[in-house]
């Protein structure tokens, strides 16, 4: 329990609180329809309030719907304990930005933490308390859909990234103006998934866990966030939700964290299906775990009761708990739900945040903001000189997404209007000056029973009747009026997200057919990509001239991708994922262990490798974006070749911008340790710094390197968890990105 702001008052409720009043606050509710006049006031959420039986409510729509429902709260509330209010707010609020993966990409902490500050200050005016944001949860597996949501797959850059959210949500306190308690989730190796398939389990060496999947975590509970979430998955056999020692253990122990941990959405009850006993069962296998809130499943309402009178004594799940430690858990958990409402200075004041006041952002703020994300997520692939576009040069847009707007807004927009969306269409026109020719050339996909699964959350996907001779007919005629043609191609909304695993992460086949027609006019093809995952492009950058990897970009995604290709923004994204070169290339990362049998980049008889890939065929590295200029990097330094365990080692790179255009360049620093007690990476990410550099400036940036970058953990088990630093050579590689980089090395004394 949080004891620096209204510990006192927690106590004094605890002291006064039934035993039900204490189980009803662990109850967390869907706000569904939420309360409505008359005589239908009687809905079951209403019910639920008026006895006095719901924590916190999430998915409200509105100030006043949050009030309404914060009035009849207080009413069916002896003690006058108010609910705190929580919605989905991923990448943006009503002002949607680029999707995570897509900020991800900007490598700009300052930028990622503005947009979660702005998203935090239009979620609050509407009487949000809280937000499950950020997702945290490292991903290497292109078909899992939520890679969407995710920092990437690199769990330094995702720490980064949990320190920034955090801090642009919360500001110094969650209860302060315009700002929310963020959630860390999902707790944990969520994005970890046996074959990219959403909600499946991770099995994984412990070092992995502490390692790659856990940082993230450390990073947002060290920047102060004051809620976890839970996954659905298991670990290691053991699903999260009754993962005591990576809750209670890990989370609490470790890292200190003393906020409130809630389930997923009916994640508590899954755990039948997961195999560990009666719905009884496993709602005090939750509670005893950590989990303090059952979010929709009312598990804790419907068996904490009898639980706490009687106990449990079930051998079958391997769990004997007396009554009375049932009552403990249950206070441990309402204390902590109480701390957090404490946290957010409602116990002081049931109003909190429920004023109006301070009114929402200026949205035209908001929607500039959006449109720097977009621009400084788009990663440059490819450019054989075609961008910037000159000026008066004859330009057709042609692809099914040239003029989309649902679709752009990526996947976790609850609060978002597809109306709100600039199409690439009139972003290209409006800074041009007139419309480019059009087509669409295809359909996005053409299986009738893909567009229904595409269209679940609203229709997003139309198809064009036309057969597709006659589209791709269209559009050969377009491309050949035209000097430049930017094709846009890319991902439904609903391709990525939540249970949207792709078995074939790659460009839909329409869209392939659509590429090879229009390249075999000839006509120079500038092609724009927006998904929401690492989508497999080998084969498609063979034919174009340039590539812009632009993801799902929010409100202003598709006029960001237009600064760009006018040249009114520079590119600066970089890859914070690996694109494999084939989509069967899945799971990959920069981070990957050796072998014994090392993969040289292409095919070759007993090493590892894929037979059918081809040749040419190469992935787009984790940390890869090119620029509109060029950025020299002389050899790295170190001040000295070797170096005692408590001493610090400069690293420095001198950069150049050596072409006519401004860059912003981020420099990366990659380590591996080629002789350790266990296998390590081949090179990790270790550190970053972005930096501006005018045309033909000459910057030189400095590294600060401790021995604590070479520590790894070795982890026969979680409990015997511990982290060693060996004396000993190890490789620095400093570059523009995960593949081209320069090699120093340094050795630590012991
Ligand atoms: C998702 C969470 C989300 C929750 C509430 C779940 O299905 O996994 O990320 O916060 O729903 O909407």
């Amino acid at each position: 329990m949080d004891r620096r702001r209204g510990g006192e008052t927690v106590d004094r409720l605890m002291a006064q609180m039934t035993l039900a009043e204490k189980i009803g606050q662990l109850n967390l509710l869907a706000a569904g329809e939420g309360l409505v006049t008359g005589a239908a006031t009687a809905t079951p959420l209403a019910k639920r309030l008026d006895a006095g039986q719901v924590g916190a409510i999430f998915g409200t729509k509105s100030l006043a719907s949050a009030r309404d429902l914060q009035d009849r709260a207080l009413a069916g509330s002896r003690l006058k304990i108010p609910l705190f209010f929580a919605e989905d707010v991923i990448h943006g609020h009503r002002t949607v930005f680029p999707l995570p993966i897509a900020l991800a990409a900007s490598w700009d902490m300052a930028l990622i933490e503005a947009t979660a500050g702005f998203a935090a200050a239009e979620a609050s005016a509407e009487g949000l308390h809280q937000v499950y944001a950020p997702m945290i949860d490292v991903s290497r597996d292109a078909r899992w859909g939520r890679m969407a949501e995710s920092p990437g797959e690199d769990p330094h850059l995702a720490g980064a990234i949990a320190a920034a959210m955090t801090r642009g949500l919360q500001g110094d306190d969650p209860a302060s103006p315009g700002r929310v308690a963020a959630c860390l989730k999902h707790f944990v190796a969520y994005g970890a998934p046996l074959s990219g398939r959403d909600y499946d389990n991770a099995s994984l060496a412990w070092e992995d866990l502490l390692e790659i999947y856990l940082p993230p975590f450390a990073e947002g509970v060290a920047a102060g966030a004051a809620s976890v979430m839970a996954a659905f998955n298991a670990v290691n056999k053991l699903p999260m939700h009754a993962h005591e020692p990576l809750i209670e253990g890990w989370l609490r122990g470790t890292t200190g964290f003393e906020g409130l941990v809630v389930s997923d959405y009916t994640g508590i009850r899954e755990l039948t299906a997961h195999g560990l006993g009666s719905p009884a069962t496993v709602a005090l296998r939750a509670l005893a775990a950590g989990i303090d809130m059952d979010m929709v499943g009312e598990d804790y309402l419907a068996h904490l009761p009898a639980l706490a009178e009687a106990g449990l004594d079930a051998p079958e799940a391997g769990l004997s708990v007396p009554a009375e430690r049932v009552r403990a858990l249950i206070d441990r958990a309402c204390a902590r739900v109480l701390g957090f409402k404490a946290r957010l200075g409602l116990l002081g004041d049931p109003w909190r945040g429920l004023t109006g006041s301070p009114p929402a952002p200026d949205r035209a703020e908001g929607r500039a903001l959006a449109r720097k994300a977009a621009a400084r997520s788009a990663v440059l692939l490819k450019n054989d000189g075609l961008l910037p576009l000159a000026p008066g040069a004859r330009v057709a847009l042609i692809g099914p997404l040239a003029r989309d707007r649902a679709n752009m807004l990526g996947t976790w927009s609850v609060s978002g209007r597809a109306a709100d969306v600039t199409p690439l269409f009139e972003a290209m026109t409006a800074i041009a000056g007139r419309p480019p020719a059009h087509a669409p050339g295809c359909n996005l996909v053409e299986e009738d029973w893909l567009v229904d699964r595409l269209n679940v959350h609203g229709v997003t996907v139309t198809r064009d009747p036309r057969p597709e001779a006659e589209m791709l007919a269209e559009a050969v005629a377009v491309a050949q009026t035209a000097d430049v043609v930017v094709v846009a191609l890319g991902e439904a909304k609903e391709h990525a997200g939540e249970s949207s695993s792709r078995l074939c992460p790659d460009l839909p086949a329409p869209q392939r057919r659509l590429l090879d027609a229009l390249a075999a006019t000839g006509a120079p093809l500038v092609i724009a990509v927006f998904a929401g995952r690492a989508l497999a492009l080998g084969g498609v950058d063979g034919r174009c001239g340039a590539l812009l990897y632009a993801w799902h970009g929010g409100i202003a995604g598709p006029e960001g991708v237009a600064d760009l290709i006018f040249g009114r923004a520079e590119p600066s994204g970089r890859l914070p994922v690996t694109l494999p070169a084939a989509p069967g290339q899945t799971p990959v990362s920069h981070a990957e262990d050796p072998t014994g049998r090392p993969w040289t980049g292409r095919f070759v008889k007993f090493r590892t490798g894929w037979l059918d890939l081809p040749g040419d065929r190469q992935p787009y590295p984790f940390g890869f974006g090119l620029s509109y200029t060029e950025v020299d990097y002389a050899p790295p330094r170190l001040s000295a070749a070797e170096a005692g365990p408590e001493d610090r080692v400069r690293l420095s790179v001198t950069l150049t911008n050596t072409g006519p255009r401004p860059a912003t360049e981020t420099v990366q620093v990659y380590l591996s340790d080629p002789e350790a007690r266990i296998t390590r990476p081949a090179r990790h990410l270790v550190a970053f710094r972005q930096v501006d550099l005018a045309p033909g400036a000459t910057r030189e940036v400095v590294f600060e390197i401790g021995a604590d970058l070479a520590r790894y953990p070795l982890a026969p088990s979680l409990e015997e968890a511990r982290w060693v630093r060996d004396p000993g050579r190890v490789v620095l590689h400093v570059g523009p990105n995960s593949r081209d980089t320069r090699p120093v090395e340094l050795t630590w004394r012991a």
